[in-house]
């Protein structure tokens, strides 16, 4: 078996890690869930579970990738053999939001060239459906549009090309050029959207904590869903990104320099795109929680119409907004790809290339789907319930299996010398009682109002289809291939573990 490659410094694994838990998480989601779950109130159980759980998650699975140095199906096939199945899964969910990921990705960048004349015009919201040929029901596809195709076709190239050039060469630089140029638009976003009459509004919508909305549920549920697809984590991406660390690695504090440097670029997107809409609040005489519209349509709908009011230098603003959700997309993408074909190579020891080709021949062809017009109907249920039941639940299993059926201790044991601080007992506590009491409790909550209200009053059969089906084609997909027989040397790295 080919060496396993490695990353080339200790900050290019970080700036990676980072680059793939800031995605479009951070810019197009964080805001729209602050918004839709009482502003400020949200980042108080936010806070609690980046510390409850993202955090010590973050440390679980760079201590297993590193550990074991393979991706999830060898990770948890080693611990136990019949786990294999859930590395399957959770390696099958990371394929499946790369899918409508890459077309997010593929709107944006049509988007950056809409703001040089600012295409949109004044109906930002007629203008984004009719760019996306929007039909009028989740099943009426009305064919594929060539303008939607192309760039979706280009988007898997740039991860394709990026990935073929392997860890070192292409993730690595490639984030090392995009972290920086992301870090300088926000920044530059930020402090524009702060000069503006009306941000502080915005600001105090973004920040001022509506205590009564603390009791509710749902709050709390959008919280631990936010930090889990934010960071990345229970979809295989970190255990596949640990497991090209060197032997000499420290683990505890890359996961804490990954958490909290995500979750302050959360932040500061926050203040950027908040300021941004209290200034378009102020100009329509406004409150802003009637500007800060949810959903998809935060990115694409509501910030055109607010660059639109800017001021000046409009286009600009438009071009670095979407070049930031660009960039912060594909440094994520290429993670969530990575983890695939990491774990289709490990298993049947194949050229990364060959896999590579595979992943994204099929992942093209399925994303074809969001070159239709439907698109946007079937992302919105299919992103629905690939967080709330795919990653959720996934990560829920992860923690049940390595808290309560692996000696959990052990992975504590092995991460702390190697770390520039250890992590105490608390970290137990987290993986063991606290992640998965909250997983479970937030699951139950999910199906509860999920039966209650049909998500976005959509029809029952597309919510069985978009939604239900894509999740139970992550289970069945992800079981047949592990049921397949992988290489010698994979399928005998895991019964040496699984005899311990
Ligand atoms: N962590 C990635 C994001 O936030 C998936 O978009």
């Amino acid at each position: 078996m080919a060496k396993r490659e490695e990353w080339g410094s200790r900050v290019g694994f970080i700036l990676a890690a980072i680059g793939s838990a800031i995605g479009l998480g951070n810019i197009w989601r964080f805001p729209y869930t602050v918004a839709e779950n009482g502003g400020g109130a949200f980042l108080i159980p936010y806070f609690i579970a980046l510390i409850t759980a993202g955090i010590p998650l973050l440390i679980l699975e760079f201590g297993l990738g590193h550990k074991m140095r393979t991706s999830a199906p060898g990770v948890f096939g080693r611990l136990n053999a019949k786990w294999q199945k859930l590395g399957w899964w959770q390696t099958m969910i990371a394929f499946a939001i790369a899918v409508y990921y890459m077309a997010i990705i593929a709107w944006t960048l049509r988007y950056v060239f809409f703001s040089f004349n600012l295409s949109w015009g004044e109906d930002t919201k007629s203008f984004f459906y009719s760019f996306l040929h929007l039909s009028d029901s989740p099943f009426d596809l009305g064919g594929l549009h060539l303008d939607l195709l192309v760039p979706l076709l280009a988007i898997w190239a740039v991860n394709f090309i990026v990935l073929a050039l392997g860890v070192k060469k292409g993730i690595e630089k490639a984030n090392k050029v995009f972290m920086p140029i992301l870090f300088i638009s926000i920044v530059i976003i930020t402090i524009r959207g702060l000069t503006l009459p009306g941000a502080f509004d915005g600001l105090n919508y973004f920040f001022k904590p509506d205590f009564s909305k603390i009791l509710d549920g749902r709050v709390w549920v959008a919280a631990y869903g936010q930090i889990f697809y934010s960071l990345s984590i229970c979809f295989g991406i970190m255990l596949a990104y640990s497991s090209y660390l060197p032997k000499k690695s420290d683990i505890v504090n890359n996961a804490f320099i990954t958490a909290f440097g995500n979750c302050s670029f959360s932040l500061l997107s926050g203040i950027a795109v908040f300021s941004i809409l209290g200034n378009m609040a102020f100009n329509n005489g406004q409150a802003v929680a009637d500007v800060a519209d949810g959903g998809v349509g935060l990115a694409f709908v509501v910030f055109p119409a607010a660059i639109n009011g800017l001021p000046n230098f409009n286009h600009i603003f438009g071009v670095l907004f979407f070049v930031s959700l660009f960039f912060a997309g594909v440094s994520s993408s290429i993670s969530i790809i990575e983890t695939t074909i990491s774990a289709v190579s490990d298993k049947f020891n194949i050229k990364r290339i060959k896999s590579l080709a595979i992943i994204c021949g099929f992942g093209f062809i399925i994303s074809t789907i969001f070159a239709t017009g439907a698109g946007l109907y079937v992302l919105d249920i299919a992103d629905h319930f690939l967080n709330n039941y795919g990653v959720a639940v996934a990560g829920l299993i992860e923690t049940i299996l390595v808290g309560w059926f692996f000696n959990l201790k052990s992975i504590r044991e092995y991460v702390n010398p190697i770390s520039d601080f250890a992590v105490g007992n608390w970290w137990q506590v987290s993986i063991k009682v606290i992640t998965p009491l909250l997983l479970g409790i937030m699951t139950v909550f999910k199906i509860i109002e999920d039966i209650q209200k049909p998500y976005e009053g959509y029809s029952f059969a597309s919510l069985m289809t978009y939604g239900v089906g894509v999740i139970i084609m992550t289970v069945v997909v992800g079981l047949i291939i592990s049921s397949f027989k992988g290489s010698s040397s994979f399928e005998s790295s895991l019964k040496k573990r699984s005899e311990k």
